[in-house]
Parts: structure tokens; sequence; C-alpha cells
């Protein structure tokens, strides 16, 4: 029988490897500056969306939920991500204003994990960042009732129809419902893959308004 081509791993396989050992990786004391010197090295080896992020929230009986949304935008000040007030996410949020994020970057046996509250970010952000998004999507947002019950594609496609008729020849506006939330860090967990499950974790959690401490933790 034919053997298989034998394909040497990429440096990075290597240096990714679930047993290699990445060395210093809390390369910062400031965890927002750590987390986009990490987020870099995801968006080079990730085949996509590094930004898609595990966003857990929890219903008025803290019942839990969890559903990945593309983190827009990261600063001092939170993650930002962009969904529908209506959708079951948002009647979350309304309820609990507590969530949590998580990113697992699997080309580099990585996490990172928030937790904190949740608030909405001002209208005009919204309008700004919704309006730089194709038509075809900004008139899905329009036609979506997004969470609600579908009778089938048809009524999808009904609606989306009915809504490019109503834009014909015109802008297409955000509609209310469409706005973004910023999810506020009180909590900031790295970790990393170490052989033998030996992993390291480094957690930040704030003191004050604008200072961290931080903690290692055992695997
Ligand atoms: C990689 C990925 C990225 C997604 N990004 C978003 C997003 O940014 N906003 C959003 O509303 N839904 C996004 N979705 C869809 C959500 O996971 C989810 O299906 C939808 O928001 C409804 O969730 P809910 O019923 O809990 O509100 C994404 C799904 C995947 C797999």
């Amino acid at each position: 029988m034919p053997r298989a081509p034998f394909i040497p791993p990429t440096p990075s396989e290597e240096a990714y490897s679930a047993d290699a050992d990445q060395g210093e990786v809390f390369t910062s004391a400031d965890p927002f500056e750590l987390f986009e010197q990490w987020f870099a090295l995801a968006r080079a080896h990730e085949i996509n969306d590094a930004n898609a992020m595990a966003l857990a929230t929890a219903d008025r009986e803290a019942a839990p939920d969890v559903r990945m949304v593309l983190l827009k935008d990261f600063d001092p000040r939170g993650l930002s991500f962009y969904t529908s007030e209506t959708s079951a996410k948002g009647r979350q949020i309304a309820g609990n204003h507590r969530a949590a994020a998580l990113f697992h970057w699997k080309s580099i046996r990585r996490q990172v994990r928030f937790r904190g509250p949740v608030e909405k970010l001002p209208t005009l952000e919204a309008d700004a960042y919704f309006a730089e998004r194709a038509r075809g999507a900004r008139i899905a947002a329009w036609a979506s009732k997004q969470s609600a019950p579908l009778a089938d594609r048809a009524a999808l496609d009904a609606a989306i129809a009915a809504m490019e008729k109503k834009f014909e020849g015109k802008d297409v506006p955000r509609p209310d419902h469409w706005i973004g939330y910023r999810l506020v860090p009180e909590e900031i967990e790295f970790w990393v893959n170490r052989p033998f499950r030996l992993h390291d974790r480094l957690l930040f959690t704030r003191s004050g308004k604008d200072g961290w401490n931080s903690t290692r933790l055992y695997p």
C-alpha cells in the first residue's frame, strides 16, 4: 500500500503543539495590552474569525445561555459587539446585565475569559458601525426577528424582499433593535497550554477604577 506523503509541520504548528513550551506569554502587566498582543497572534494563526467569542448571559432565573458573537472593538472600556436587542441574548441582558465572554484560539492553544456587566453603546456609535455594513447585511437586520420562531425559509426570503422594496433607492438606516453592547470586564483570565496539563493561568481583577491586580492560578 502506498504510504501517505510526509508533510512536515510548519514552524507555527511546532511552536504551538500540545507539548510545546510557549515560553513567557504574560508579556504585559496591563491586561488590555496583553489581550491585544494575544489577539494579534491569534489573528495571524486562526483560519477564520479570531474575533469570535462565546458570550454567556443568564436569564432572570439565573439559567445560563451561551452563543458566539463577533468582537467588534476592544479598548480599556471593554469588549463591544452588536446584536438585536429583542433577541434571546438581548432580553437576557435586559433582565440580568452580568455576562461573560470567552475566546478559545485552537491554533495557538490559548484562551482568554472576561466577566463583568454589560452596557449599551451610544446610538451614535451603533449608527456609525451599521452604516459601514454591506447593504445586504443592513437589509437583513431589518428583515430578521432574531431568535423568534420562523415558519420556513420562504418566510425569511419574503421578509427580505419586503425590506428591499421598502428601501428601494434609499439609504438603509439602523433599525432601533439592532444595537451595540459593551462588556465591561471586572475579571480577565489568560490561559495558555503547557505540557502535561500544567497550564499557565493569570487572572486580573479590577481594583479601583483603572487599576488591576493579578494572580496566578493553579491549572
Ligand atoms: C462565529 C459566529 C459569529 C457570530 N457573530 C454574531 C454577532 O456578532 N452578532 C449576533 O447577533 N449573532 C452572531 N452569531 C449568531 C449567534 O451565535 C446566535 O445564533 C444569534 O445571535 C442568536 O442568539 P440568541 O438567540 O442567544 O440571542 C454568530 C455566530 C457564529 C457561529
